[in-house]
């Protein structure tokens, strides 16, 4: 299968925000990967969005595994012989079901796990796919990111979770830095405080408003912004 169309991977994209993204991105036109580490999970994502008459394929994605995320390039090069977009929405917050403790308490374990997922995770999965972007000279990386890994607002607790977002806005500025001069532009996103499964019942937004500024990035414009920070499509502080 080759197409005309551009094509986009989200990672876990069975539920919540990487559900909502592969939705809208389809929606769009683009040919959406749909990825999840359940494989049946990830089945039932997709098949709920082809039945609403989108066009979107599932493959397995763990984040954590290297034999995932090079089999996840193989099928991409094979399918498509290239990628346009990837949102790297994957993440887990696990600190407080650790207990959340102070930071001086904090269990490096969770730390470690957090750090895994959130930040290894998204390096592992760029490193596969980029390939695919440099051989057409187009990308648009969507690195999803929180406010809880502002260095300029940064507060106590959260000790794993904060440290992942913080280090993954680092990683936005090392991947923009050696892609200067390509038309692969590499950007983190603050979605907001949103209704999903790790946002809980509280939060004000809906994932549909959730996700905006992910597509806004996703389907920037040639000279449109490259390792900056971004809610509500205007700049943040680090
Ligand atoms: N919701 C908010 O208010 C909020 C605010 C700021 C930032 N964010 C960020 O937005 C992103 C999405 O969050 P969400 O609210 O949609 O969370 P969610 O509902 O908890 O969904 C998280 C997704 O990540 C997947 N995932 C976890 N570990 C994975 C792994 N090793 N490999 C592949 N997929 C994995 C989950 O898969 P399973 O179903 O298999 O667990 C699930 O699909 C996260 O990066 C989060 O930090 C969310």
């Amino acid at each position: 299968m080759s197409t005309t169309k551009k094509v986009a991977v989200v990672t876990g994209g069975n539920r919540g925000l990487g559900f909502e993204a592969s939705r809208q991105l389809a929606k769009l036109q683009y040919q959406v990967v749909l990825t999840s580490r359940d494989e049946a999970k990830g089945k039932a994502a997709a098949d709920k969005l082809q039945s609403e008459g989108l066009d979107v394929t599932f493959h397995p994605l763990d984040v954590t595994s290297d034999e995932s995320s090079q089999k996840l390039a193989e099928f991409i090069s094979q399918q498509f012989g290239k990628l346009d977009v990837l949102v790297n929405n994957a993440g887990i917050y696990i600190d407080e079901q650790a207990g959340n403790d102070s930071v001086f308490d904090a269990k490096i374990d969770t730390v470690q796990q957090t750090m895994e997922t959130n930040v290894y995770g998204v390096l592992r999965v760029t490193q596969a796919l980029i390939p695919l972007m440099k051989k057409q000279n187009y990308g648009r990386i969507v690195n999803v990111s929180s406010g809880m890994g502002q260095l300029h607002d940064m507060g106590g607790g959260y000790t794993g979770y904060r440290l992942s977002k913080a280090a993954l806005n680092a990683l936005t500025r090392i991947f923009a830095s050696e892609l200067q001069g390509t038309n692969i532009l590499v950007n983190s996103v603050c979605p907001g405080w949103v209704k999903t499964d790790m946002g809980g019942a509280n939060a004000p937004r809906t994932p549909e408003q959730g996700v905006n500024t992910i597509l806004w990035l996703a389907t920037l414009a040639d000279d449109g912004a490259t390792g900056g920070f971004f809610r509500d499509k205007k700049a943040i502080d680090w």
